[in-house]
C-alpha cells in the first residue's frame, strides 16, 4: 500500500519503519506539512492537541482512510466532538479508525519477542476495517475490533487505565517494559 505518516516522532516514525519493512511505500510528513493525494491509508500520529493545525498543513485528505493514532494526555478533543478520531472524520469524510494508540511505541523493535501476537486495540467504520487490520499484522499485532467510530472517546480514554496500570507497576510485560512518558 501507499500509506502516508503525518507525524515522525516515536509513533509515526516508528509505525513508519514497521510498515516499510513489511514492504509497503511511504510518505513521512512532519510538523511542515505535505500531500497526501497518492495515499491509499494516512496514518495520524501527532499530539493530540495539534490535530486539528496538523491537519490544516496537509493537502488531499478529502475521502482518505485515514487511521488515527493519537491520545489526548491533558488535552480534549476540537470543540463539538468527543474524540480526535470522530474530528479526523468531519476533515476527511472519508472512511476512519482509531488504532495504535494503545500499545507503547518504545515496543516496537520487540513486538517478535512476544510469546504471541500482541493484540492491538482499534475501532472504527467498516469501510476502514481491510487496512487497519492490515497495517496492524503487518506491524506484527493481532488487530482487536472495538466497535464503531462512537468508541474512539473511551478508545483514547483507555488509555488514561494504561497509565494507571504503569504505575501501579501490575501491568503485564508489555506495559511494565515501558513509563507513561514515553506514551
Ligand atoms: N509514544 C507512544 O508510545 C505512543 C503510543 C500510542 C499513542 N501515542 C500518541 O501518538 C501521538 C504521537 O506520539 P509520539 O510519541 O510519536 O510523539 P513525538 O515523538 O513527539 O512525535 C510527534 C510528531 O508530531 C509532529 N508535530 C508536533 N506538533 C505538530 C503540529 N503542530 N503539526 C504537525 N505535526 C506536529 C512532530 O514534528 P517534529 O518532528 O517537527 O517535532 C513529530 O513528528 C501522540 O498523540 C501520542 O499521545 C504515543
Amino acid at each position: 500500500m501507499r500509506i502516508a505518516v503525518v507525524g515522525r516522532g516515536n509513533v509515526g516514525g516508528g509505525l513508519a519503519d514497521l510498515s516499510e519493512q513489511a514492504g509497503h511505500e511511504l510518505n513521512r510528513i512532519g510538523r511542515e506539512g505535505g500531500d497526501v493525494s497518492d495515499a491509499e491509508v494516512v496514518v495520524v500520529a501527532v499530539p493530540g492537541g495539534t490535530i486539528s493545525q496538523a491537519l490544516d498543513n496537509v493537502d488531499g485528505l478529502e475521502g482518505k482512510t485515514v487511521v488515527d493514532a493519537t491520545n489526548r494526555v491533558g488535552v480534549e478533543p476540537p470543540e463539538g466532538f468527543s474524540s480526535n478520531a470522530e474530528y479526523v472524520k468531519s476533515r476527511t469524510n472519508g472512511p476512519t479508525a482509531k488504532s495504535f494508540n494503545i500499545n507503547f511505541a518504545s515496543l516496537y523493535d520487540r513486538i517478535g519477542e512476544a510469546s504471541s501476537r500482541p493484540s492491538n486495540l482499534w475501532c472504527g467504520e467498516e469501510e476502514a476495517r481491510q487496512v487497519v487490520e492490515r497495517l496492524n499484522r503487518d506491524a506484527g499485532y493481532e488487530p482487536v475490533y472495538a466497535g464503531t467510530l462512537e468508541n474512539a472517546s473511551a478508545q483514547e480514554d483507555f488509555i488514561k487505565l494504561v497509565f494507571g496500570i504503569v504505575q501501579g507497576d501490575m501491568g503485564p510485560f508489555l506495559y511494565r517494559m515501558a513509563p507513561p512518558d514515553r506514551l
